[in-house]
């Protein structure tokens, strides 16, 4: 039987996973509407990799015999300015979802519910990912500030990116 706390915790961990993902798509919708189509892309790689998250968080909650239970998904922000604040609120999204990943290894361990800290630890080496992911584009729209040909250079970079299932 599931540890109730552990349960509860991950539970919450689903519903975060699958806002991150709504985030990022209004994110991608920003994008879209300003033509910068590589972020766009870049953005919808990104809610992938948020679903990704929550259905192997799912799906371990269902192997361990719990129960998922889904909660409303809060509105995402929508108003940014320019593409550094997307990206720089994005940086920010994951710092937090990195916490919320350490909150829950902490509460594995003071449960001694070990299955669950070994689970964990994926999440912990993935936000590792998520945050250098996020963290290079913030520093190369840093680099090229106001100019717009380097804002388009990276566009072009950014389509590039394709969706593969993180290893598990
Ligand atoms: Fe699921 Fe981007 O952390």
């Amino acid at each position: 039987m599931m540890n109730k706390k552990i349960k509860k915790a991950l539970n919450n961990q689903v519903n975060a996973e699958l806002y991150a993902s709504y985030l990022y798509l209004s994110m991608c919708a920003w994008f879209e509407a300003k033509s910068l189509t590589g972020f766009a892309s870049w953005m919808r790689v990104q809610v992938q990799e948020e679903m990704f998250h929550a259905i192997k968080i799912f799906d371990y909650i269902n192997d361990r015999n719990g129960e998922v239970v889904l909660e409303a998904l809060a509105k995402p922000d929508s108003g940014w300015d320019s593409p550094m604040a997307v990206i720089e609120s994005a940086l920010k999204h994951e710092q937090k979802v990195t916490a919320m990943i350490n909150d829950l290894v902490n509460c594995a361990l003071e449960e001694r519910d070990h299955a669950a800290n070994q689970f964990l630890q994926w999440y912990v080496a993935e936000q590792v990912e998520e945050e250098a992911s996020f963290g290079a584009v913030y520093d190369r729209l840093k680099l090229v500030g106001d100019d717009s040909a380097g804002l388009f250079a990276i566009d072009l970079e950014m389509a590039k990116r394709v969706f593969v299932p993180p290893a598990p």
